[in-house]
């Protein structure tokens, strides 16, 4: 997607001709909006079509908990998730709309399928291990920090090194570099806070040649479909074009900082069908003699906030932990806990490290959102009730957007 690439051998020209060994290669033109969007070219080995065996449809379900209240939210996920299963049915849905789907993730079994998501888009949150991601489009080595963005269509497996912790996106609509960062050309403009060299395609393509038995798990239509197959499916001794999956790492994201407080678009990262993902990194923070370097108050009538905290001391966000999860809500306002605005005046930087997703239209919860719920954080802007804090020991720790 975000400029064109080649890897292996593709033929001169598109549409002619083109062998291995004197056998003619399938031709695979994987492309978005019909003919009208961003496309790549896939030359394989056997026809993609084939299949041996249509096997079992599993429908997706999701286990809704719809609350008595409308409130504040705050999930501690780092101890509530345990390992379990591998990279895709390990993938936990914590909260979802017609746009997105935000799941966590902590697989501890290797995938003994590919895997294809054929109606969405993927963005894979690394927050801990490494690996590669091997795809029909060559490795793609993985670290945490990482976005591992993945377009759909794309044939993938999970081959991790070491534990494992993800925050997945899924979404029926594209997510994309925004817009504003780009020339009318695609090039990425100076004010943009990434460039192409930090935006890391597959570096090697390995053409399988084998037979056998391979399975395939394609996501479409609300469910799992699985296939049988009798060719590895990564069989492909070429490509180019603009659609492949990438890795950007949170540490490569270059802040954008202003004299008095900048908003969460200036930390936006990437962007989606009625959403937005940002990314919070260390920074230093507005330097105003009259600044106050943590945000105002805010209520984002429509919109919903979610916030995920990887690194950083986060004492001046009372009672937030790396690995939690905060949602606030639309319609409702929230800001700094009480007295904190006053203690982070003087303040010259911050070490946070936090992915937020913003939805434009409302978020449901599912049930292990209710198990992970601490039920408390609606309150904790009334000083009796909130949790103790730290942020005197550490006041680099400031969370500078809540
Ligand atoms: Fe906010």
């Amino acid at each position: 997607m975000p400029f064109y690439q080649r890897l292996g051998d593709v033929p001169r020209k598109r549409h002619i001709q083109f062998r291995d060994n004197g056998t003619l290669l399938t031709e695979e033109v994987m492309g978005l909006e019909g003919f009208s969007g961003n496309e790549s070219i896939l030359y394989h080995l056997t026809s993609p079509c084939r299949v041996t065996k249509v096997d079992e449809f599993e429908p997706i379900e999701r286990d809704e908990w719809v609350p008595d209240g409308h409130q504040h939210r705050h999930f501690k996920t780092m101890a509530g998730i345990e390992p379990e299963g591998d990279a895709i049915g390990g993938r936990r849905l914590l909260m979802w709309n017609d746009d997105v789907e935000i799941s966590l993730c902590r697989p501890d079994e290797e995938m003994d399928y590919f895997f294809r998501n054929g109606e969405g888009d993927e963005v894979i949150f690394v927050h801990e291990g490494s690996g590669t991601l091997e795809t029909i489009f060559g490795d793609v080595p993985y670290k945490d920090g990482d976005y591992i963005v993945v377009p759909r269509g794309t044939t993938y497996r999970f081959r991790p090194e070491g534990e494992q912790r993800y925050l997945v996106f899924e979404s029926p609509g594209l997510i994309e570099i925004p817009e504003r960062y780009r020339n009318e050309y695609g090039q990425l403009l100076e004010h943009a806070p990434y460039y192409h060299r930090d935006i890391h395609p597959p570096t090697e393509l390995h053409t399988h040649r084998e037979r056998g038995e391979f399975r395939v798990k394609v996501r479409i239509r609300g469910g799992y479909q699985a296939y049988e197959l009798d060719y590895h499916p990564f069989d492909v001794v070429g490509w180019d074009g603009y659609v492949y999956p990438w890795t950007f790492s949170i540490h490569d994201f270059e802040p954008i900082t202003g004299r008095i407080h900048m908003p969460p678009p200036s930390h936006q990262t990437f962007e989606g069908r009625n959403f937005v993902i940002c990314s919070f990194c260390p920074r230093k923070l507005d330097f105003d003699p009259l600044a106050i370097p943590i945000p105002y108050h805010h209520s984002n009538l429509n919109s919903e906030e979610m916030i995920y905290y990887v690194s950083g001391n986060f004492g001046s966000r009372r009672g937030i932990e790396v690995g939690s999860v905060t949602l606030h809500p639309s319609g409702i306002p929230h800001g700094p806990h009480p007295g904190l605005a006053e203690k982070s005046i003087g303040q010259t930087e911050t070490h946070e490290l936090a992915v937020m997703c913003d939805t434009f239209h409302p978020l449901r919860l599912t049930k292990l959102a209710k198990e992970l719920d601490d039920g408390e954080y609606a309150y904790s802007w009334l000083e009796e009730r909130a949790p103790a804090g730290d942020a005197d020991e550490d006041p680099a720790g400031v969370t500078s957007h809540f």
